[in-house]
C-alpha cells in the first residue's frame, strides 16, 4: 500500500464522507441495524454515532485498510458498542454462513474491487430474514450527468482509493440475490452532481 493510500487518503475519505448531506443519509439508514451487525468497509467509523446501542449486540467492523483502521481507532475506543475488527476485504468475509442479523454498507460498494463477489458474501453471512442496509452513491439517471461521471471516473478512481462513479448499487444488490424492500434514489443537495446521486434503503 502506497504512502498516499495509507496516510493521506484516510483523511480525505473521512472528510468527504462526513458532509452534512451524507451524515443525514447515514441517520436514515444505520439506526435500523440490530443484533449481530457486520459493517463492510468500516472506514474511519463515521457510522458509529448512528447505531442504536440498545439494538446492537455485537459489531464486526470489516476494514482491509490499515490506514483507515488507524484513523477509526479513537472512535472505536470511545464507543460503547462491542466492536470486533475484521481486517480482510469484503470479498472474503471470515464469518460463518447465516451468522449475522444486519449488514451495513455505506459508501463502499463504489470502492470494493469485486463488488459482485463481496455482495454474495454478504448474502452468505446474513441469517434468513436478515437485512442489508445501504446508502451508496452511484450512476445518475440523467444522461448529461452520467456522461460526466464516465469522463471523470478514470481520473477520480486512483485519487479516491478505487471509488467508481458509474456503478448501479440497486442493480448490483439485486444481482447478488437480494430483494430490495425499500429504496430512495435521488441527488443529495449541495453536493457535486457527479458524486451526488444517492441510493439508500434496505434489502433482504
Ligand atoms: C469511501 S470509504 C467509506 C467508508 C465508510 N463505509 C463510510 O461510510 O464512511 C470506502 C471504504 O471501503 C474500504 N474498502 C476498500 N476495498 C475494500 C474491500 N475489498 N472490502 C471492504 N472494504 C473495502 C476502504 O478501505 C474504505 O474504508
Amino acid at each position: 500500500m502506497s504512502f498516499y493510500e495509507n496516510h493521506i487518503l484516510p483523511h480525505l475519505i473521512g472528510f468527504a464522507c462526513a458532509s452534512p448531506q451524507i451524515m443525514k443519509q447515514r441517520s436514515l439508514v444505520v439506526p435500523a441495524a440490530e443484533g449481530r451487525v457486520l459493517e463492510i468497509g468500516f472506514g474511519s467509523g463515521t457510522n458509529l454515532g448512528f447505531y442504536d446501542p440498545g439494538k446492537v449486540d455485537h459489531l464486526f467492523a470489516l476494514e482491509p485498510s490499515e490506514g483507515m483502521r488507524r484513523k477509526a481507532a479513537r472512535a472505536v475506543d470511545a464507543s460503547s458498542l462491542d466492536i470486533e475488527w475484521l481486517g480482510l476485504p469484503g470479498e472474503d468475509i471470515p464469518l460463518d454462513d447465516h451468522s449475522v442479523d444486519t449488514v451495513v454498507l455505506t459508501y463502499t460498494a463504489c470502492t470494493i474491487p469485486d463488488a459482485a463477489t463481496a455482495l454474495k458474501q454478504m448474502r452468505r453471512v446474513l441469517k434468513p430474514g436478515g437485512k442489508l442496509l445501504f446508502s451508496e452513491h452511484g450512476a445518475a439517471p440523467d444522461e448529461a450527468v452520467a456522461k460526466w461521471q464516465r469522463r471523470i471516473e478514470p481520473i477520480w478512481k486512483p485519487m479516491a482509493g478505487g471509488c467508481h462513479l458509474t456503478r448501479k448499487p440497486d442493480q448490483m444488490i439485486e444481482e447478488a440475490g437480494f430483494k430490495i424492500e425499500h429504496l430512495t434514489a435521488d441527488y443529495l443537495p449541495k453536493s457535486p452532481k457527479f458524486a451526488a446521486f444517492n441510493y439508500a434503503g434496505s434489502a433482504v
